[in-house]
């Protein structure tokens, strides 16, 4: 038997003022989509932002429904608008923000587990790592690439 670690890296900011230009404006972008949430049953609003290789960038926010599975996250939102209106256009970088009862969340809201999922297969589709932002008012993460959200990603396709 071997014992082995895996350890995950990121970037942690106190505020968007300390990112590059383009990852704050693409925080800029998930926060204004925190006005499409549809969330009347949980009142927790996500907006997420996705900057596609060309440039484009394509917005996402929760989409709940009276039958409660039906509704979608904010990020498979915009990763599903992305590969319908883009297919063949790769995924460079996606903010989340959450927010509740109109106040954005101190800590970065964490993406679900089929979300990462979702995220790591339009990584792998794209060939490059996607990035991940994690935004927060008081803090902020930047994940280099899928992998450090969702170690030991599955890949049937891999095999
Ligand atoms: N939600 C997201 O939009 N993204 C996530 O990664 C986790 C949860 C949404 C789903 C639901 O509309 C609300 O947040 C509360 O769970």
């Amino acid at each position: 038997m071997t014992e082995r670690k895996l350890t995950i890296d990121f970037e942690e900011y106190t505020s968007a003022a300390e990112m590059e230009p383009q990852d704050r404006a693409l925080v800029e972008r998930a926060t204004h989509a925190l006005a499409g949430s549809y969330s009347p049953y949980s009142r927790f609003r996500v907006g997420a932002a996705l900057l596609l290789e060309n440039g484009t960038v394509v917005i996402g926010s929760n989409q709940e429904n009276n039958s409660y599975p039906a509704g979608l996250c904010a990020e498979r939102t915009a990763m599903f608008a992305a590969g319908a209106n883009y297919p063949g256009v790769a995924f460079d970088t996606l903010a989340i923000v959450a927010s509740h009862e109109g106040k954005i969340l101190e800590d970065p809201a964490t993406p679900c587990g089929i979300c990462r999922q979702v995220m790591a297969e339009y990584q792998t589709k794209g060939g490059k790592p996607l990035k991940v932002i994690l935004a927060g008012s008081r803090k902020i993460y930047k994940f280099s690439r899928v992998d450090d959200l969702l170690p030991l990603i599955f890949d049937s396709l891999k095999a």
